[in-house]
């Protein structure tokens, strides 16, 4: 399941300079095909509402094997999916298309980080995929 928070449907025309040019349908569309090659089934859902998200991490319990979730601002903030996340024990990994520590101070604070298994920033678009990749060898390798 492939999470994606607020503002991040603006992909390819939200400050270009900074996060690309990729729109969010052809990142989702480059991840779906990518897993598909690799045998896997990858769903991505964006929403700016902090509850949306909640709702499909929770829905993703018996139906997903991983998360990959950019929360945009709300990896900075929000309590809530970060207790979503461990309440649902998937493996997540946490991404970000700029390197977060590289901006300013407040944006260097996760609160999703701790109950990720990994972070991914910095790559731009290519973050999601390093990430799909990760995920990919953590279940393969996590698998009896
Ligand atoms: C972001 C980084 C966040 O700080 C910011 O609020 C975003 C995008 C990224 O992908 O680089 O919305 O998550």
């Amino acid at each position: 399941l492939v999470l994606h928070g607020p503002n991040l449907n603006l992909l390819g025309t939200r400050r270009p300079e900074l996060y690309g040019t990729a729109t969010l349908a052809a990142i989702d569309e480059s991840l779906v095909q990518r897993a598909q090659r690799a045998g896997v089934r990858v769903v991505c859902f964006q929403s700016n509402h902090e509850g949306a998200l909640i709702d499909r991490i929770h829905a993703a319990r018996g139906n997903f094997d991983a998360i990959l979730i950019n929360a945009g601002a709300y990896s900075h903030t929000s309590l809530a999916l970060r207790d979503a996340l461990e309440s649902v024990a998937i493996p997540a990994i946490e991404v970000h298309l700029t390197n977060v520590h590289a901006r300013e101070p407040l944006r260097r604070h996760s609160m999703l980080a701790e109950v990720c298994i990994g972070v991914v920033a910095g790559f731009g678009a290519r973050s999601y995929t390093l990430a799909l990749d990760a995920a990919m060898a953590h279940l393969a390798e996590s698998r009896p």
